[in-house]
């Protein structure tokens, strides 16, 4: 390696070859770090958690889609002269690119010993955190906003949640409590608290999103509120507190513009940052395959989960050049390296002040700007990185292509000038540069009059997503005419590189803009921009179909603004809204709930709206989540060595070279196993390392151990496993079918006589739908870390999971111990959804094992790609079905078949089907029904418990038939439902008498607050007015039974210790996962007692204090828990009882020493199992089920008929909880579930190849929804004066139950595409599978567009993915 030294040598140190190299200083939460062997592949976020033991920055994704890791990054910026101030993923900002910088992490703006900053406060009490593992990277962006722009505007707001995902909230009160922070919700942040907070004295919103709304008193007994926090609790803002930029960084940013040459080393790659131009392009003539870097939101995701390594890393960010802005008399240049957040406001700016005429393209690119990744990314990625990325699904290329913009190319030999057109890129990511080459500038050209241009993107999901297709085109007339003189199309989506339609617009030259151009345009472009049907991305028809429909808008959106310049007639008003631009409205939210009777004691926080009691250590990243545990001295880390066949025999296992790599210690296969290698939560019909066969891609067969997580992971991918290909691979529930490849039993739950019924009925009608599977996403994958013991085999391990119990039995059952030797300790969760049920052991009994071969602690957290790619999901359902129903639309009769992809083995599938079955009706009594349920066996990894488990599946098939049912009969779904619904005394298919069903009152009141009539009248009115963009509408109820299915699971413990402080430790057998659970058991307890919850804490959840615990699920938790406390509390008050006879005066503290000095225990073991529970299939008979839980949701959508995307406008929950335990953890509850129902149902698609392997890996290709998926009007309530006597202090369930109400979106948007349908003369049922993405809605929506795209005959090709 030569020496790049130029400068002087001050902070340069030598490495052991007497080589020089740099060192990288920089601050952190305003604390000097001189670092001297900054490593160019660690990430900053690596640095943090494993450096400087900062583990308040979370890691989700490692790829930038997540948010988790957001810091801010600031620095002074010599182009700009000034401090900018950014929020950056940390997971993706290499920690080299940080010289000079100045970091500030979530530890570094407030903690809860000390002051909280605002923003950490105001998410925390205005209930925005649950499980808390997105909450310190929301906290960050929050605050990099702020401290750019001390009162936003809520649409700023929005725009830096672009890149943050929640799973847990539903992210209203994330909006609500930050709204405060706004020009639109300002709040004074309790400052005139003399006179009451602003927010609550009627001069400002009581809860920021808040429509103003608030309820009187219903009677003397019952008072609804619609408030959770106070906001005049709230700290005010104080800027002059934050901590400042260092000075000794702003004179050396000062410097770095003539500074000099910096070099790192790492143990594989080099990191030159040179000072100049001409350096840059030396040593890029030096290294022609060296890689420029900048943002590295490229490159940072080849090197991670490509694999790729690139020896040589040059980064240019700093060169003067490369970020200056010119504007010249064409246009404005841009240096390549400017960031995607410089050119929108350079842009933006220059709309503001030029005639609209010259920013036609200005504007496209700021619409593509608008949907480009999140406001993370965008503070980073370069503009330049974005060209030369050359990714046929880059937004700006075919912006830039249509614009047919200059680039300026440089080398060491010179510069040069090319436009970017179909040539620039040759191939697959690849562009005309020469490897010596850099890109210096492009220019972006003004439009003159008579030039129209627009940019269109369609992805997924509308934020933060890649492109499905996306296109710029441009259209140039003849002075004065219509008549087209220049048009250009570009294409991104649709060819392995961003494509011009060059043939179709060469026809096009000369015509007229009108209806004959607009057919000839269609017609070509079908031909032209055609795609193989088995073309990678899949999706075929729709994206040829969208290159059409883009073009129509365009077609449109040009006469428009023709007209606007005086020619022409503009466009039909029914036509207008499909040129219209996507904007979010703010949403607005009203959250109903009954407030505590009058009488009751202050003290006595049941019922209240409680904050979650890790709410605020969760904001300042203090608490701590199983990686979070400092490393143990001696410690190891694990990768997994994981199948890519989906079914294959394994030959040779060789880890010869992974055993000589760096750091490793050893390899770990199923010869290691100490105990029983056969393993499952169920039945053992699993191993935990894979021994001669792989039934699934993603099977563990291995795992390599090392120093460190980069030297364990480099070498589990050099560990080669020898396949031999067996036959058959069965991915799909339709192959399974074919090939009878179930698992055994089949269930059948049967009551009357449906084939009797059937003949008897007016009507008969069968139909199907697939609804697909689901990743659980929670923010936090699985993590363990076992430290064994050294003695008698004891193993201590800390895990996330919702089952510790399981995790225990299976893990003792691995290393060959008796149970009592294995302590499995549960701190908390960064989310489990049913995901860390059972699954969490494939990883935690494999960590055991290495820990315990190895004799030392050792570690693993799963990367996002491996959690989804192993651990499963939601089962996808197939379901067929026959109804025979009357004319009124009364349901006689149903003879239902489910069908679930249960994967590669048992799992908890067998309890899956038979609650989609307990579901099968939904809330309709049948007096006649038939369901039967087969397990599936697939080569996929095992599916598993997700909320609502099988039931969300089993409704959702029933909602297809009562849609088939109304519309066949042409009347209104929500009138049949209506007259479908259970009543009291009404009994199940599996005979159970419902007691005190609350249906119809949440139904009634759902109807009320909906205002549903008028909605409808509206919707109709607004469809008859608009051709292109269609309102749909829908009420849906669920019903939800309360118990675990296995009998044995409904049983419960608690250990309460009383300290002579009058301290109380609670521990019971459920984990906390953000729902909440724990700070209700406080509440349980404190009522029991009779104290203030501020003297009774739970530490964790551990099997040595409360042992055989059911796994925390099934939503029966609280119930459970919660019995077995007030069993312990009971017991307690009992032993405690003469004491406070004795000193009635007394209190707590003097009754308890007084019981201690007179040797009575004060510690107590509660215990609870749900009475009267068990039924039987064999008699139909016993009751399956303790309560139901009751809810009614209705939603409103708007589709764009012309590209498949919705809007969620406004959706109404009803919600019955019993009485509330905590208002603010069931309304979380709710809202969050609904909007995880809302991802299942209308975005989140798993996408795997006919041979079983899983494209969606991480949130890249996989979307959950984000800030700008809730409905733009959201209102909760929860029905008031509906105790529950099944439950601890008549409360009801709510984990599970409201994921359903999602199912009303869906039904609203096949209410919305009937109409659409209709102005295709189509009528009647028709099959919609779920997701509702954008291409179903659009394939769905038959029109001109659709036609001259049919799709290619199945069996004729290999689609690149399949619904399994
Ligand atoms: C979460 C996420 C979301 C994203 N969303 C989108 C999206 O919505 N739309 C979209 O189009 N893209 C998206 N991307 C892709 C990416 O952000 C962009 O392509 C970005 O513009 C790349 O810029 P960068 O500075 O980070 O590139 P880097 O990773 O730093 O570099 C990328 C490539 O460009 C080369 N390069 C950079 N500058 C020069 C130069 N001056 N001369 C020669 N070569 C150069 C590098 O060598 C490298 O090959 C997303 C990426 C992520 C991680
Ligand atoms: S961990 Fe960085 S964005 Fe997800
Ligand atoms: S609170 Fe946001 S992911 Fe759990």
């Amino acid at each position: 390696m030569s020496d790049f030294t130029n400068g002087n040598s001050k902070g340069l140190i030598m490495d052991h070859s007497d080589t020089v190299w740099d060192e990288l200083i920089f601050f952190v939460n305003g604390k000097k770090i001189s670092e001297k062997h900054a490593d160019p592949e660690m990430t900053l976020l690596t640095y943090l958690r494993r450096k400087l033991g900062l583990t308040g920055t979370k890691l989700g994704c490692s790829e930038g889609g997540c948010g988790a890791c957001t810091v801010m990054v600031s620095r002074y910026h010599p182009h700009l002269g000034r401090v900018v101030h950014h929020s950056v993923n940390a997971c993706l900002a290499p920690l080299c690119s940080l010289h000079h910088c100045a970091v500030t992490t979530v530890e570094g703006i407030g903690s809860v010993a000390g002051k909280l900053h605002p923003v950490q406060e105001r998410i925390a009490k205005a209930h925005g955190s649950q499980c808390g593992f997105c909450t310190p990277g929301i906290v960050m962006s929050m605050y990099a906003l702020l401290r750019n722009k001390p009162t936003p505007r809520m649409t700023d707001i929005e725009e830096a949640f672009q890149g943050n995902l929640c799973r847990c909230t539903g992210y209203r009160p994330i909006l609500e409590g930050y709204k405060s922070f706004t020009k639109e919700g300002g709040c004074c942040g309790g400052k005139s608290k003399e006179n009451g907070c602003c927010m609550t004295n009627g001069s400002g919103t009581n809860g920021a999103l808040t429509n103003g709304h608030t309820e009187d008193h219903v009677n003397d007994n019952s008072t609804l509120s619609t408030s959770l926090f106070d906001p005049a609790d709230f700290m005010p803002v104080d800027p002059t507190q934050e901590i400042i930029f260092p000075p000794e960084l702003m004179s050396l940013g000062k410097l770095q513009v003539s500074g000099r040459q910096l070099r790192f080393r790492g143990e594989r790659v080099l990191w030159v940052q040179p000072a100049s131009l001409q350096g840059l392009l030396d040593l890029k003539a030096q290294y022609p395959n060296a890689k420029l870097v900048v943002g590295n939101t490229e490159v940072g995701i080849e090197m991670k989960f490509k694999n790729l390594l690139y020896p040589v890393i040059l980064a240019p960010a700093y060169i003067a050049e490369l970020n200056s802005v010119q504007h010249t008399k064409e246009g404005i240049v841009f240096g390549a390296c400017c960031s995607l957040t410089q050119l929108g406001e350079v842009l933006r700016e220059e709309v503001g002040q030029r005639p609209p005429h010259q920013t036609e393209i200005f504007q496209a690119v700021l619409e593509q700007l608008r949907w480009f990744a999140g406001l993370q990314i965008r503070n980073v990625a370069a503009i330049g990185g974005n060209i030369v990325t050359a990714s046929p699904i880059s937004d700006l290329n075919p912006v830039f292509m249509a614009a047919s913009c200059k680039l300026t190319l440089m080398s060491r030999g010179g510069k040069r000038e090319v436009r970017m057109d179909d040539t620039f890129f040759p191939g697959y990511r690849k562009t005309a540069l020469s490897p010596e080459e850099i890109l210096l500038s492009v220019e972006i050209p003004y439009t003159r009059k008579g030039q129209y241009f627009s940019a269109f993107k369609q992805s997924p999901r509308r934020e933060d997503d890649i492109s499905i297709v996306t296109s710029g085109m441009s259209v140039t007339f003849v002075d004065g005419t219509t008549v087209v003189k220049d048009l250009q199309l570009s294409y991104g989506g649709m060819a392995a590189t961003t494509v011009l339609a060059k043939n179709t617009t060469s026809k096009l030259v000369g015509r007229q803009w009108g209806e004959e151009l607009l057919q000839d345009a269609c017609s070509s472009l079908a031909e032209e921009m055609t795609l193989h049907p088995s073309a990678p991305g899949g999706m075929v028809t729709y994206r040829r179909t969208l290159t059409l429909s883009l073009f129509y808008k365009f077609y449109l959106t040009v006469h428009q603004k023709l007209a606007a310049d005086g020619m022409g007639k503009g466009v039909r008003p029914d036509f207008a809204s499909a040129t219209e631009i996507y904007h979010h409205a703010t949403p607005t939210s009203v959250q109903v709930y009954q407030e505590v009777p009058s009488g009751q004691k202050e003290d006595d926080v049941v019922g209240r709206p409680m904050m979650h009691l890790s709410a605020l250590k969760q904001t300042t990243g203090e608490a701590v989540y199983c990686d979070d545990i400092p490393l143990y001295e001696n410690e190891l880390y694990l990768a997994l060595v994981t199948s890519t066949k989906a079914h294959a025999r394994i030959l040779a296992v060789d880890v010869s070279e992974a055993e000589g790599m760096p750091g490793v210690v050893s390899c770990v296969l199923a010869k290691d196993v100490p105990g029983s290698n056969q393993t499952g939560p169920a039945v053992c019909d699993e191993t935990v390392l894979a021994e001669d066969t792989v039934t699934c891609v993603g099977h563990i067969i291995g795992a390599v151990v090392a120093d460190t997580q980069v030297h364990a992971q480099r070498a589990a991918k050099a560990v080669k496993v020898t396949y031999e290909d067996l036959q058959p691979v069965i991915v799909t529930i339709q192959d399974a079918i074919a090939n009878k490849s179930f698992y055994e039993p089949v269930r059948t739950i049967q009551r009357g006589d449906p084939d009797q019924a059937f003949i008897q009925a007016d009507h008969v009608l069968e139909g199907e739908m697939h609804m697909g599977g689901q990743e659980h996403f929670y923010l936090e994958t699985n993590c363990t870390v076992a430290v064994p013991k050294g003695e008698d085999g004891e193993m201590e391990l800390f895990v996330s999971t919702q089952a510790a119990t399981k995790t225990q039995s299976l893990v003792a059952k691995a290393l060959g111990v008796p149970s009592s030797r294995v302590v499995v300790r549960v701190k908390r969760m960064g989310g489990g959804f049913g995901g860390k049920e059972s699954r969490s052991t494939l990883l935690s009994t494999v960590v055991a094992v290495a820990a315990q071969k190895l004799k030392r602690p050792v570690r693993c957290m799963l990367d996002r790609d491996e959690d989804m790619l192993v651990t499963g999901g939601r089962h996808p359902f197939y379901g067929r079905y026959k109804v025979g129903y009357m004319k009124t639309g009364k349901v006689v009769a149903l003879d239902v078949t489910y069908y679930n992809n249960v994967g590669n083995s048992r799992d908890l599938s067998l309890s899956i089907i038979e609650r989609a079955l307990f579901h099968m009706e939904n809330s309709y009594h049948i007096a006649n029904v038939r369901g039967t349920g087969y397990m599936c066996k697939t080569h996929l990894p095992s599916n598993t418990a997700f909320r609502g488990f099988g039931g969300p599946q089993g409704m959702m098939i029933t909602e297809s038939w009562m849609e088939d049912v109304a519309m066949s009969l042409g009347l209104s779904s929500e009138q049949v439902r209506r007259l479908n619904l259970y009543t009291q005394g009404d009994s199940t298919p599996y005979n159970q008498v419902l007691e005190h069903p609350t249906l119809e009152s949440c139904w009634e009141e759902c109807l009320q607050r909906a205002q549903y009539g008028q909605r409808r009248a509206a919707i109709q009115d607004y469809n008859s007015q608009h051709r292109w963009t269609k309102r749909g509408l829908a009420i849906i109820p669920t019903k939800f039974g309360i118990s675990f299915t296995a009998l044995f699971l409904n049983q419960a413990g608690a250990l309460i210790h009383v300290y002579t402080d009058g301290s109380v430790l609670l521990t019971h057998g459920g984990t906390e996962m953000g729902q909440g659970l724990h700070t209700k058991m406080v509440q349980v307890a404190s009522r029991a007692l009779g104290i203030p919850s501020s003297k009774i804490h739970i530490s964790e959840t551990s099997t040595s204090t409360v042992p055989n615990t059911s796994p925390t699920a099934a939503s029966a938790s609280s119930d459970l828990n919660g019995a077995a406390v007030h069993n312990a509390c009971d017991i307690l008050n009992k032993r405690l009882e003469p004491y406070k006879t004795k000193n009635p005066t007394g209190c707590w503290e003097d009754w308890v020493r007084a019981a201690y000095f007179d040797r009575v225990s004060l510690s107590a073991n509660g215990f609870y199992k749900t009475p009267d529970l068990g039924y039987d299939f064999a008699t139909n008979s016993g009751r399956a089920f303790n309560y139901f839980c009751y809810g009614v949701s209705c939603s409103e959508v708007e589709i764009d008929c012309l590209t498949g995307s919705h809007k969620n406008l406004h959706t109404t929950i009803v919600m019955d909880v019993g009485t509330s335990l905590n208002p603010a953890l069931d309304i979380g509850q709710v809202e969050g579930g609904f909007m995880q129902g809302v991802g299942l149902y209308t975005l989140e698609e798993l996408r795997y190849s006919p041979q079983g392997y899983l494209f969606t890996r991480g949130p890249g290709m996989y979307k959950i929804p984000a800030f700008g998926d809730i409905p733009t009007d959201l209102n909760v309530s929860l029905l008031r004066d509906a105790p529950n006597n099944k439950a601890i202090f008549s409360s009801k369930a709510v984990g599970e139950p409201p994921l359903f109400l999602a199912a009303s979106v869906f039904y609203a948007i096949k209410d919305a595409i009937s109409a659409a349908r209709a102005e295709s003369g189509l009528s009647g049922p028709f099959r919609l599978d779920s997701p509702a993405t954008p291409d179903r809605i659009r394939i769905v929506c038959e029109d001109r567009f659709t036609k001259l795209c049919p799709p290619a005959q199945p069996g004729t090709f290999i689609p690149w993915a399949v619904q399994v």
